[in-house]
């Protein structure tokens, strides 16, 4: 039988030190970096399945709020002093559940993207099992700043109710590169080691890998 040893008495010390101070940069659980490399693994095949197998510029009707970028995470950090991550990631698991309800329900039975979608919400399910067995209830039931709560509104609306100017065209393989995007800038602790340099959350980082991948296409 393994005992306890006196460095992991001192260790468990240090981390309850550490949780009562109170930290404005929550972390990401260490627990959720195996299902965030899951889903990143199954995301890396987006463009196989999200763009070749769809009509060209077909597009699925979302509400303004689901497009979600990185660029959206500076903005509402810009707006909302002090925001916690933990309520941007809780943002997040809202906004994808809905995106991917949405790209799935466009998916006829048999449509060859069908199988790749359905895994891909149930590895984001499962995420969000993780996430939520990491944090303690409570936190879930914390208010939310006023913006992010009129944002949380908006997404749950009736679909009837959302005013028609609410709603936007995207691509569904725009929506999974959005949701890619931000998962490696909210939950970057899990991602940090491959590549030191990058920064996930910096939006012009982006601009110029996306401008780096078209001239290699070309
Ligand atoms: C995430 O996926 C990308 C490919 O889409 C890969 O380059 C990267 O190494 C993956 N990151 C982790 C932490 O698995
Ligand atoms: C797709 O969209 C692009 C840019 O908006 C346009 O130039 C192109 O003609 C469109 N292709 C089709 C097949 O509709």
């Amino acid at each position: 039988m393994v005992q306890p040893s006196n460095s992991a008495y001192l260790l468990g010390g240090l981390l309850g030190l550490f949780l009562l101070v109170p930290v404005q940069m929550a972390q990401t659980p260490a627990s959720m970096c195996t299902p965030l490399k899951t889903l990143n693994d199954s995301l890396s095949q987006r463009r196989r399945y999200m763009k070749h197998n769809f009509p060209i510029n077909y597009t699925i009707k979302v509400h303004h709020n689901e497009i979600f970028k990185v660029s959206s995470i500076s903005k509402m950090r810009l707006l909302v002093e002090g925001l916690d991550e933990l309520v941007l990631q809780r943002l997040w698991f809202q906004v994808n559940q809905g995106v991917l309800k949405k790209i799935i329900r466009v998916l006829p039975e048999r449509h060859p993207s069908r199988p790749y979608t359905a895994r891909l919400e149930s590895r984001f399910r499962d995420l969000e099992g993780v996430f939520v067995q990491a944090h303690p209830a409570e936190v879930f039931q914390q208010e939310l700043p006023e913006t992010i709560q009129d944002t949380w509104d908006r997404l749950t609306e009736e679909p009837e109710r959302v005013p028609p100017s609410s709603w936007r065209y995207a691509s569904p393989k725009t929506l999974l590169d959005n949701l890619c995007y931000t998962m490696r800038c909210l939950f970057r602790e899990c991602f940090a080691s491959t590549e030191a340099q990058q920064d996930y959350c910096d939006v012009s980082h982006q601009r110029k890998g996306k401008k780096k991948r078209l001239k290699l296409k070309s």
